[in-house]
């Protein structure tokens, strides 16, 4: 985020429910079914954060930030909420990050967002698809919504109940159900890429060369159209075929109109949120080694003088910059080296009676069990060195 110019924002982890049923429209499944919301002490309907698309922009317009600069880039991470029925992949509180881009309707923004997001996916290994679609904007969506929802009706007694309601509030979401009888009653349904205006276009094909431009692979997807009713243009998503029904790793688009609907000035935006569970579930099922949080060095201490000398010890080789354990339990020194042990620690430093009056202790490492005897005085530049 850093190399891409973005700055952290952080909201509340709730917002006044209208700020979600406003922002990401009354006819989602989002703010339909899955909201928490709850009424205050003071009588005010209050909801946890289902995502942070809608937060940012009342922050954005709260906060005049719009009136600084052309552009406005930022990033969050945290946790949202959403009650959906808990499976592999999909929980009640799960963690998001996220980035949005304010201020520009250039299609080099969409092109920037996907490929910041494909670069956090390369870095950390995980390979997935790309899904890209142009949703329109309100001058075609609303041509193309009439003559998919005379599709539909066409083909009306197939449809699941979800589909069949959704038909007349949220048509197109009908396109994007897992139900496969609605599925196979919409396999010839009319298109979106059929009724795109000259101008949504225009935008769509110059974000796809963008792409291409940057070797970032991706396959156009038409039935594409993301669970969330601000979007317009551009609507992208990352799949991976590691996370089963829940295949989403992160979506996002463009949402020229969000800012307007909030009370602010015209203002085009583009961005992009990632499930972090869901990173996790796919790191671990390629097998990533997560780095250990072992600890370079476990004082084991024998008796209550040197367990003094140890809590000391420990302080000061932590201010140091060493990542140093010790037992606070005055175990035996066995139990202290099993713990060692189960925590990988690089060395262990034991010290008891002998050690003490002897100002010097005995370094172990671990790996190979070869033993030194160290002085006090030396034992921090003799720990920071190579094991
Ligand atoms: P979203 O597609 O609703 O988009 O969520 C983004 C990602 O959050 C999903 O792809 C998924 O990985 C993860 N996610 C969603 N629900 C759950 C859940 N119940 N459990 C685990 N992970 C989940 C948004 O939220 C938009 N705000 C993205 C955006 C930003 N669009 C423009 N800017």
């Amino acid at each position: 985020m850093d190399l891409y110019g973005y700055g952290e924002i952080r909201t509340p982890i709730f917002e006044d429910t209208a700020v979600f049923a406003r922002g990401i429209g009354e006819e989602t499944d989002i703010v339909g079914k899955e909201m928490y919301s709850f009424t205050d002490k003071g009588g005010a309907s209050i909801t946890l954060r289902p995502e942070m698309t809608a937060p940012v922009i009342r922050a954005y317009i709260q906060h005049g930030m719009g009136e600084q600069g052309l552009l406005d880039k930022l990033w969050y991470m945290g946790p949202m909420f959403r009650q959906e029925r808990p499976q592999a992949g999909r929980y009640r509180q799960f963690h998001q990050f996220g980035f949005e881009c304010i201020g520009q309707s250039n299609p080099d923004c969409d092109a920037e967002i996907i490929a910041m997001a494909a670069e956090v996916y390369r870095r950390l290994d995980i390979t997935c698809t790309l899904k890209v679609n142009s949703v329109g904007d309100s001058l075609c969506r609303p041509v193309y919504r009439q003559v998919l929802r005379e599709y539909l009706a066409g083909v009306a007694e197939q449809l699941s109940p979800d589909s069949l309601r959704r038909m007349n509030t949220n048509p197109m979401r009908v396109l994007d159900s897992k139900d496969p009888a609605d599925r196979s009653a919409t396999t010839a349904a009319p298109v979106m890429s059929d009724f795109l205006c000259d101008a949504c276009r225009e935008h769509f094909n110059a974000v796809l060369s963008k792409l291409r431009m940057l070797d970032i692979d991706f396959c156009v997807d038409p039935t594409l159209v993301r669970g969330l009713d601000y979007y317009t243009r551009t609507a992208f998503e990352f799949v991976s075929t590691d996370l089963g029904s829940q295949d989403a790793l992160g979506g996002g688009g463009r949402y020229d109109g969000l800012v307007e609907q909030f009370g602010g000035k015209s203002t085009p935006a583009v961005g992009f949120a990632s499930g972090m569970e869901r990173v996790l579930i796919v790191m671990e099922k390629n097998g990533y080694a997560f780095p250990e949080m072992s600890p370079d060095v476990y004082i084991i201490a024998l008796d209550a003088e040197s367990r003094s000398w140890a809590f000391k010890t420990a302080i000061m080789l932590r201010t140091a910059g060493l990542r140093v354990e010790l037992d606070y339990a005055g175990r035996s020194m066995k139990a202290q080296l099993r713990e060692a042990n189960r925590m990988k620690a690089v060395r262990v430093v034991i010290v008891g009676e002998k050690e003490m009056a002897e100002e010097k202790a005995i370094v172990k490492r671990m790996e190979d069990g070869m033993q030194t005897e160290v002085s006090f005085e030396e034992l921090h530049s003799a720990l920071s060195r190579q094991p």
